[in-house]
């Protein structure tokens, strides 16, 4: 099966105060499968933000192949990268809803400008959906009348409006309390396995995001460890990872597998 994003020997930098680059990504080669989720891991500034601009096209790679579905981003441009973009659902950090739309306007938001469907249909899908992330009820309120996790299930709401065969998350949770946290991450678990889409996951909540991990990236100085299971990553020898391991997982890491 063709993987969902294929990075290949990708170098990113960018010029530093020197003159010189800083060097983010350093000739990193990864796959992200199908219909699985990948948790991108790693300390802040270490371009994990970054990797997701590139499979986007938000930003161009010096050099490499990034592959969408065996579609190369880093060569096409204009129209052609619009319709690959189209491929994906977004959840950036903030979940950055417009503060004056319902939130049923923002998850409309999508439909109208996106398809020519007629409003009865999209009344049926927005409802369908915030029914599904339990925010029926809800859809009249506007953003600033909504807490934490309902913006982000909002935000939620609208990625997946366009039915995305790759969902990107930039740390979802930022700002929610532990139990919030966990309900985001068991629906990310619940719609994934109704809907079947590839997901990324950019995340500082380790080990908790472990547990919906099908596959965990290790950013790092410029390179990128991969683990094809997360139970994997306390056994690893490198330095750099059992530093990570000590420091974000305590001395004895012991997984709590969720049922997903
Ligand atoms: N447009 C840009 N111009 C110059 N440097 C940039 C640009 N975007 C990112 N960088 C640099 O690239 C590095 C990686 O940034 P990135 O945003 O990907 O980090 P991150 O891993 O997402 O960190 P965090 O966990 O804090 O969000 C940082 O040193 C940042 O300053
Ligand atoms: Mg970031």
């Amino acid at each position: 099966m063709t993987p969902a994003i294929e990075f290949i020997d990708v170098v990113k930098s960018f010029p530093d105060k020197d003159g010189g680059r800083q060097v983010v990504l350093d000739h990193v080669d990864f796959t992200i499968p199908q219909s699985k989720t990948t948790v991108i891991a790693g300390r802040s500034g270490q371009g994990k933000s970054v990797t997701l601009k590139l499979v986007l096209g938000l930003m161009r790679a010096d050099s490499g192949t990034i592959l969408v579905d065996g579609e190369d981003v880093t060569r096409i441009r204009g129209r052609k990268l619009e319709k690959l973009r189209t491929k994906f659902g977004v959840l950036f950090q903030g979940a950055a809803l417009f503060d004056s739309l319902s939130v049923f306007e923002n998850v409309a938001l999508p439909l109208r400008e996106r398809t020519v469907k007629r409003e009865v249909e999209i009344r049926e899908q927005v409802m369908t959906t915030l029914k599904q992330l339990e925010l029926d009820g809800h859809e009249d309120k506007f953003p600033a009348q909504l807490s934490g996790g309902m913006r982000k299930r909002v935000g939620l709401a609208r990625a997946l409006q366009l039915g995305p065969e790759i969902l990107l998350f930039d740390e979802p949770t930022t700002g929610l309390d532990p139990v919030m946290t966990n309900d985001i991450y068991h629906l990310f678990s619940r719609t994934q396995a109704q809907l079947g889409y590839s997901s990324v996951i950019v995340s500082h909540d380790i080990p908790k995001v472990f547990n919906l991990a099908d596959q965990v990236i290790i950013l790092n100085k410029g390179k990128m460890d991969v683990f094809k299971n997360p139970e994997e990553i306390q056994w690893a020898e490198k330095p750099h990872i059992k530093e990570f391991v000590r420091t974000t997982m305590g001395e004895i890491y012991q997984s709590h597998l969720v049922e997903k």
